[in-house]
This record gives C-alpha cells, sequence and structure tokens, in this order.
C-alpha cells in the first residue's frame, strides 16, 4: 500500500476534525433514518464524521478502520471525549478486511468511505471490496472531492501554483484527485448497472472570516508541516521558495475580505441488490 499522500500531521487532522455528518456526509442524510443501522466506515481518519454517525444511530453500530495506528487513537479519544461507545475503531485496511475481528462479507448495511478512494491506487479493487462488505437492500456510500474544478476569488496566482503542485504530486503517485467526477462510472466498473447509482454533488464553501481561517490558514501552515512539502521538494516539482510563495498567498487569502473559496465533491450512493 503507498502512502496516504498528506499523511497525519496536525495540519491535516486539522483539516479532517472539522468534519460532521452534515458538512461531509449530507448524501448519507436520507439513509440514517432506522436506528439501528450497521455501518462500515473505511478510511475514517479522526474520526470525527463517525462518531457524528454513532451518536445518530443510538440501537446501531459502527465499525471503522484506517492504517494509520496514529490516527486510530485519536478517533479513539475523540469518540471518548464525546461519550460515544456504540463504535469499535480498528488499525485495517480495505484491502485486507478479512483479517479484522467482526468484519464479515454482507454484514454491513452501510459501507462508507469519505475523501478515501482519491488517495488510493486501486480506487476500483476498493470500490469491490466496499461492495463485497454490504449487506443485500444495503447501500455502498463514497464522496470525493475534484480538484481541478475548484474555484476562487479574488485570482491569485500562487493559489493556481498550489493546485497544479497539488495535482501533480498526486498523478505521480498514481492517485486521482479529479476523482470525484467519476465516482458512478468506478462503481459500474465494479458491478453496479447505472439504475443502482444516485448520484450527487455538494459543495463545500469558504468566504465568511471563520471559515477562510479554517481552510486558508490550514493550507497556508499545511503546505509546510504536513507531507505536502517533502513531496514536492523530493519530486523535484518545488522548491523551498516555492512553497514560501503558496504559503504566504494562503495567507493573503485568508485575509482578503472578499474571498470565495469553492470545493466542490462528487458523491455516489450504489444500491447492493436485495
Ligand atoms: C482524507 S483522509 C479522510 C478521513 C476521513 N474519512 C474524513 O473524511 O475525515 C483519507 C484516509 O484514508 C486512509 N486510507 C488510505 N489508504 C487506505 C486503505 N487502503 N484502506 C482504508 N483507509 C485508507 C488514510 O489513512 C486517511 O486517514
Amino acid at each position: 500500500m503507498a502512502p496516504y499522500l498528506h499523511g497525519h500531521h496536525a495540519t491535516v487532522l486539522r483539516s479532517h476534525e472539522w468534519r460532521t455528518v452534515e458538512n461531509s456526509a449530507p448524501h448519507l442524510l436520507p439513509y440514517l433514518t432506522d436506528p439501528s443501522l450497521k455501518i462500515l466506515d473505511v478510511g475514517c481518519g479522526p474520526g470525527t464524521i463517525t462518531v457524528d454517525l454513532a451518536s445518530r444511530l443510538p440501537q446501531g453500530f459502527v465499525y471503522a478502520i484506517d492504517p494509520s495506528a496514529e490516527v486510530i487513537e485519536k478517533a479513539k479519544k475523540h469518540a471518548e471525549e464525546k461519550g460515544i461507545t456504540n463504535v469499535r475503531f480498528e488499525t485495517g485496511d480495505v484491502f485486507h478486511w478479512d483479517k479484522l475481528e467482526g468484519v464479515k462479507a454482507g454484514s454491513f448495511d452501510i459501507v462508507h468511505a469519505h475523501q478515501v478512494l482519491q488517495h488510493l491506487q486501486d480506487p476500483l479493487g476498493a470500490l469491490k471490496e466496499m461492495k463485497k462488505l454490504t449487506k443485500p437492500g444495503g447501500v455502498v456510500a463514497i464522496r470525493d472531492v475534484d480538484y481541478s474544478n475548484m474555484n476562487w476569488y479574488p485570482e491569485m496566482q500562487g493559489i493556481r501554483e498550489w493546485l497544479d503542485l497539488y495535482i501533480r504530486l498526486a498523478k505521480r503517485i498514481n492517485c486521482d484527485p479529479n476523482i470525484g467526477r467519476r465516482l458512478h462510472a468506478i462503481a459500474m466498473e465494479a458491478g453496479f448497472d447505472r439504475s443502482e447509482i444516485d448520484t450527487t454533488t455538494q459543495t463545500w464553501l469558504f468566504s465568511t472570516p471563520e471559515e477562510r481561517t479554517y481552510w486558508c490558514g490550514m493550507w497556508a501552515d499545511r503546505v509546510f508541516q504536513s507531507n505536502f512539502k517533502t513531496s514536492a521538494i523530493e519530486s523535484g516539482f518545488a522548491t523551498d521558495d516555492d512553497i514560501q510563495r503558496i504559503s504566504d498567498t494562503w495567507r493573503a487569502f485568508e485575509k482578503a475580505e472578499d474571498g470565495w473559496f469553492a470545493v466542490p465533491n462528487g458523491e455516489i450512493i450504489c444500491h447492493v441488490k436485495a
């Protein structure tokens, strides 16, 4: 398994920890009507979406996996702090779910992955495994960003440089940063009929001062401190000066009172035949 491009530095987790069901899994809300559902959260990261899901299913259960033992510890701590007990976090990988105690084929009502497929070299293989894990009549739910469709105002060259650099770095390790626009196509390749796939798109928008501080301030730090900088320098795609300029631009964007940054996400709900 190739390393996760961003790594789990605090600046990366700052972005993941903001996530809730409402802001990051709105496509799942219509499916959370039965409080006894059993969900598998694949690539749960620090687990804020996972814990939010579990809190909405008092008689249900959420099993969550991530290959990073470090981030799984953070997720467990988050669940403890929130007093949520109907959740289980395990270090694990979607391609080796058979090694996980309590994870069986056809045993989950919902198999969910948020911003995970874009980081995999074999997203089709992952989707096939997720399909296997879903009960007949259940759903596979996936949501991923489309980097090339991000848009912003005012135009700033350093932001465009950041985007181009990010896309090159992701493609260098055979990941697709624009996967959000073709999740349904991957699901069809995985054996779902087009009529069994619901497709939606929803956008994260960062425009108020608080939103800009969160998103732009986070990226201003993250380009320096996460794996982003190491990969950019090692690959020869950027220099220290480039990284500094990109970070400074994010900082300027954060301060731009008329700033507006949109991050479009593709979403699919795949219905597994009953
Ligand atoms: C962008 S983070 C998303 C975290 C979380 N779903 C969220 O939205 O807050 C992607 C996560 O996928 C995990 N991941 C990478 N490869 C994986 C694999 N083969 N199986 C399961 N998770 C994986 C990474 O460790 C990382 O924590």
